[in-house]
């Protein structure tokens, strides 16, 4: 076939199909984020707001690559639908799935994660988990190890109604390997807070090493979820709020508790090596809450700070706040509504 004369079905043929998930209620601002990227998108909801299949003109490879490139805010996690079956029964469709996969030559001897996803009306009515169980057997011939974490492939499934949608992908161009990029953590014996699995994730998803710092300062502390993550990786902490601090923390050596509002504390300057801030405020106060506080954040010194989106317009919101931030020797690395955030995103940055 000429290259150059390819017909319009031919180039409907060249689309990529792939499925995006979005913290519930977020899907419209991931979409947004994949227009801008990639012009024009065909999608289809399957969870309404949280999870939908999206169509480019661009190959699966080149879609990682941009996503890559630049990272969005919204779109939790992609994974790619090499085949997508029709069909009225499970059964059926799995006997379909079984023979795709089988066929895939890079599985074989490989390890490979099997994510295994549905929507509620679901060909299956089983859960996920379940689910999983029953491909596992269906896959049993193929010669391939199937571990949960760190595989060198993901096989991605997805069970609607009347469709179940499949695909294979190396870990890292998924945005995350977690299912669905749902990030699950085991709530600690005495766990403070649930905010604790924000810096946990952000540690994570943004690779931070915490136990490179020396000193924190965590603004908007209390009760200290946050500040009993720091103080485990080491840290000496500055917790401040005007609210008391869980009873397990007070007394602890490295850690020195303010009762006081962020406004009305004074440090030296470059005192500290990391500032954290997840403040329940609006983020424009927030800003300028932190922008006053940065002269004793050290240059090279890292600032981790969740974004509170109680605006209409989040895309806008977000932009200002981090427009606001640049300006004070501030610099960017991610921006990210992580799994843990509810109405939220958190910022990472580091000032120069
Ligand atoms: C969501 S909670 C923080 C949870 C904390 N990161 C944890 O892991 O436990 C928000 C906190 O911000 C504090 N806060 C709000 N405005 C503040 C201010 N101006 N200065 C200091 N703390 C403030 C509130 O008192 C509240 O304890």
């Amino acid at each position: 076939m000429d290259e150059f004369n390819v017909n319009e079905e031919e180039i409907q043929e060249q689309q990529t199909r792939f499925i995006c998930t979005a913290n519930h209620g977020f899907a419209p601002f991931a979409q947004e984020e994949l227009r801008r990227l990639f012009g024009s998108v065909k999608s289809t909801v399957l969870v309404s707001g949280e999870v939908f299949l999206v169509s480019v003109a661009y190959t699966w490879n080149e879609v990682a690559a941009m996503i890559a490139k630049q990272p969005p805010i919204f779109v939790r996690h992609i994974q790619p639908v090499d085949i997508e079956i029709s069909a009225e029964e499970l059964s059926s469709g799995l006997n379909e799935l079984k023979l795709y996969v089988l066929d895939k030559k890079e599985l074989q001897g490989a390890t490979v994660s099997l994510q295994v996803r549905k929507s509620e009306q679901s060909l299956s009515e089983v859960s996920a988990g379940a689910l999983r169980e029953q491909i596992l057997v269906e896959l049993q011939d193929l010669q391939a190890e199937f571990i949960v974490q760190n595989a060198d492939w993901i096989l991605s499934v997805f069970v609607s109604s009347d469709h179940i949608y499949a695909g294979v992908s190396l870990p890292q161009d998924n945005l995350s390997d977690w299912s669905g990029g749902a990030v699950r953590f085991q709530r600690e014996e005495g766990q403070i807070s649930r905010a604790k699995f924000k810096l946990l994730e952000a540690e994570k998803s943004f690779g931070i090493d915490f136990t490179a710092f020396r000193h924190a300062l965590d603004i908007g502390a209390a009760p200290g979820g946050w500040t009993s993550f720091l103080l485990q990786r080491g840290i000496h902490v500055t917790a401040v709020d005007p609210a008391k601090m869980h009873e397990s923390l007070v007394g602890h050596p490295q850690l020195k508790i303010m009762r006081k509002n962020a406004s009305g504390v004074r440090f030296r300057d470059n005192q500290f090596d990391l500032l954290v801030c997840d403040m329940s405020w609006s983020p424009k106060q927030m800003v300028k809450l932190v922008k006053d506080l940065l002269y004793c954040l050290s240059p090279g010194g890292t600032a981790i700070v969740t974004v509170k989106l109680m605006h209409k317009k989040p895309m806008a919101l977000i932009k200002e706040v981090i427009a606001s931030l640049e300006e004070d020797q501030m610099q960017l690395q991610y921006a990210k509504q992580l799994f843990h955030n509810r109405d939220e995103i958190t910022l990472h940055m580091i000032k120069y």
